[in-house]
């Protein structure tokens, strides 16, 4: 199963086509023709060796955990889907990513592609779209009026997170660059806080979501109610004495996570895309080539990325 990884940690020049041993479709699996990954922070950090501690691969191992493709072959047990059918899926963390040719997933986690969408449109959506469920419905159960405040309101993450909030019946405010204000205002902010200009943060919010980390975690949690919910997936959760003090008088209860594969959760983002409350914000696609690999990973790990970045391949191109 060609795709392109890595065959040890390093800078993007350790990207190459990697030939992963092919196997059976399992009884309640499918084997899907990708025809384009998403591209996520996780990628190049994973490339990099960063998570090497914390999640246990040893290369070689095919990148991308984000995909959408058309069905080629089901297993025994699979009724719900057929060959041709358009999908798209936030598959297991394994050693078969989505920059590849084939992946096989558990039938459960995969959804139709909505009409409207490509599939590179679909491909930048479960990653983010099923870490803004569980962050803002799951932990921190954000009800229709609550006030939300989303750090890094411009990333892949952000752009999904405040239109799920939105659709929630939140208030919402957003942080970005004074560049990417307008923007953000435009994915459904009701405020936006430009974090590089002499803006500062003001009054309280029933939840801060974080996808920044460090200081902007430390400067928002004053600014969590007495009993409200604070959820990083950046690492904000912080352990300096100040922000653990505040984090405490104000009972705020304080949450990392790390997104997992889901069959309910993609199905309420499939139902969230269907009713047009979330739509994909794509900054820029690359070709699925080792080439455009590099290229996408170079774009993600400035942490200036605009919405989402996508590898897509056309059906009868190798990944080279
Ligand atoms: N734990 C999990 O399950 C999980 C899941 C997904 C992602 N993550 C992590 O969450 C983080 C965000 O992911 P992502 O996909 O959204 O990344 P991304 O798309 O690369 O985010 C880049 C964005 O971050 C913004 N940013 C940088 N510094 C900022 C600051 N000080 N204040 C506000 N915004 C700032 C940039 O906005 P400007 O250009 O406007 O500054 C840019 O739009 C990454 O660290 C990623 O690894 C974790």
């Amino acid at each position: 199963m060609k795709g392109i990884g890595i065959h040890r940690y390093g800078d993007e020049r350790e990207l190459t086509v990697v030939d992963m041993p092919d196997r059976d479709v399992g009884a309640n699996e499918v084997r899907i023709s990708l025809r384009a990954s998403g591209v996520n922070p996780i990628d190049w950090k994973l490339r990099e060796g960063y998570l090497k501690d914390a999640l246990s691969f040893t290369p070689p191992l095919t990148l991308g955990w984000d995909g959408a493709g058309v069905v080629v072959e089901t297993g025994e047990y699979v009724n719900k889907w057929q060959p041709g059918d358009e999908v798209y899926f936030r598959p297991e963390l394994t050693e078969y990513g989505t920059y590849a040719e084939e992946i096989i997933v558990e039938e459960a986690l995969l959804q139709h592609i909505p009409a409207e969408l490509s599939f590179a449109e679909a491909a930048s959506l479960p990653l983010v779209g099923l870490t803004s469920i569980e962050a803002l419905m799951n932990i921190a159960q954000a009800q229709k009026g609550d006030s939300v405040l989303i750090l890094g309101g411009s990333g892949g993450v952000g752009t999904v997170a405040i239109q799920i909030a939105k659709a929630i019946g939140a208030t919402v405010t957003a942080t970005s660059s004074d560049k990417n204000r307008a923007f953000t205002s435009a994915r459904g902010a009701d405020h936006v806080i430009a974090y590089d200009q002499d803006e500062v943060i003001e009054g309280e919010f029933d939840v801060l979501f974080d996808a920044v980390g460090g200081e902007p975690y430390k400067k928002a949690i004053s600014h969590v109610k007495n009993g409200g919910v604070a959820v990083s997936i950046a690492g904000g959760v912080s352990q300096d004495e100040e922000t653990i003090k505040i984090e405490q008088q104000k009972l705020i209860q304080v949450n990392e996570m790390f997104m997992q594969p889901d069959q309910e959760k993609m199905k309420q983002l499939n139902d969230f895309v269907t009713a047009h409350q979330v739509s994909p914000v794509l900054s820029h696609t690359y070709p699925m080539s080792v080439e455009g690999a590099r290229d996408a990973h170079q774009d993600s790990a400035t942490n200036r990325t605009k919405g989402k970045i996508v590898l897509v391949r056309d059906e009868n191109t190798p990944v080279q």
